[in-house]
């Protein structure tokens, strides 16, 4: 190759929302291929306040892959990452710019490296998702680079390879993970039940009871969950499935005092798994638990549920109501028992709204 072919260098930017569960994934039954004991259910989240933003280049000088999250360089040595690459490399398209007289064959990725940059703009593995947003904007954004013509579900089951949840964040609105049943997971991919169009009264607010990191990952927390808690297996085989269903039927029918016991029901229930693991594993605080006990107070004192409640890996709060009036009367509360400041346990509120992943740049 001349040395001034070495010059070029190609890039692609997307940007990829959250999304939070409100049927929880919590175990494998695949640790590498990353396949799930049970299906979930999501909602996708605005990506102005909750998203990944990566940038993914390519050129002849670079040496070798490397990654940058949140302007640090960090190992891609880990197994996911790794995952993710090979998929796509295998799945790239030919590339051709004339003007520029760039050409690169198919076979001619396998012989590229990758320079990545990522930032999150909410907290890092704080139980807010992040690896769900990274994961989905690592794979769509290098899918558009290397030309990659997939189906969304295809990508998703490659996304999934980086972070399970991440297969979710490729589709707006509300999504289910299908857990599968192939043992290669072709078939454990991403579905769209509804479009971000679909029940636009919804409103999400977000409670930051803590952005730091968490001292058990998704990871190690649900391998450990598998290994030790019993209560996991009637959770996956029993209780999911037809909580799926009824889900499903929930959000079709946009019926909101089901949507909200299911949700907050599957959050306890995963949280009383976490317990059930030993050691035992404490995702949430007194500031969740004091969340938990305003809006079930406030729901059981009303005929119908008025809001729904969800906590991920992690602290802080998820809430979802049905419209703006509950909702503003929701800010209200959470404003008078929670005033956010630097030196109270709440930091800050993040009102969002369903959405759809985009491209950008
Ligand atoms: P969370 O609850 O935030 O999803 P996890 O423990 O599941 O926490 O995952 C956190 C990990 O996800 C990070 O340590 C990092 O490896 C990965 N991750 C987070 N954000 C990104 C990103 N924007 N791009 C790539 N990987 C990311
Ligand atoms: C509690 O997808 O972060 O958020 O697949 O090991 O990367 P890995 O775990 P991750 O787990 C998410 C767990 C959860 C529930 C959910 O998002 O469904
Ligand atoms: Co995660």
């Amino acid at each position: 190759m001349a040395a001034d072919s070495q010059k070029w260098i190609l890039m692609a930017t997307a940007r990829a929302p959250t999304n939070i569960a409100v049927i929880k994934y919590w175990g494998k039954r695949d640790e590498n291929l990353i396949l799930p004991i049970n299906d979930s259910i999501s909602i996708t989240l605005d990506p102005d306040h909750l998203s990944a933003t990566t940038t993914v280049a390519v050129s002849p000088s670079f040496e070798k892959d490397r990654m940058w999250l949140n302007g640090k360089e960090i190992p891609l040595s880990g197994g996911r990452y790794q995952n993710c690459l090979r998929e796509l490399r295998s799945r790239a398209g030919d590339f051709e710019d004339e003007r520029r007289g760039i050409q690169i064959k198919k076979e001619g990725w396998n012989k590229l490296h990758f320079h990545i940059a990522s930032y999150n703009n909410f907290p890092t593995a704080a139980g807010l998702a992040s690896s769900a947003a990274g994961f989905a904007c690592l794979v769509f954004s290098l899918a558009k680079l290397m030309n990659v013509k997939e189906e969304l579900g295809q990508l998703s089951a490659i996304a999934r390879q980086g972070s399970g949840s991440a297969c979710r964040s490729l589709y707006g609105g509300f999504v289910k993970w299908t857990m599968g049943n192939e043992m290669s997971g072709r078939d454990s991919i991403a579905v769209q039940l509804a479009n971000e169009t679909h029940w636009e009264d919804l409103i999400i607010i977000v409670a930051v009871v803590s952005s730091r990191q968490k001292e058990t990952s998704s990871t190690s927390g649900m391998r450990e969950s598998v290994e030790t808690s019993s209560l996991i297996q009637h959770r996956a085989k029993v209780v999911v499935p037809s909580r799926i269903l009824q889900m499903e039927e929930a959000i079709r029918n946009q019926n909101f005092s089901s949507f909200a016991r299911l949700t907050c029901a599957d959050s306890n229930q995963f949280h009383a798994v976490c317990l059930d693991t030993s050691p035992p594993i404490f995702y949430m605080n007194d500031t969740s638990h004091r969340i938990i006990n305003l809006v079930e107070r406030w729901n059981r004192h009303e005929e119908t549920p008025q809001v729904a409640y969800t906590f991920d890996a992690g602290p802080n709060a998820v809430l979802i109501a049905p419209n703006r009036k509950v909702a503003s009367s929701l800010l209200q509360r959470l404003l008078f028992y929670f005033p956010p400041g630097p030196d109270n346990e709440l930091h800050s509120y993040v009102l969002g709204d369903k959405t759809i992943l985009q491209e950008a740049g």
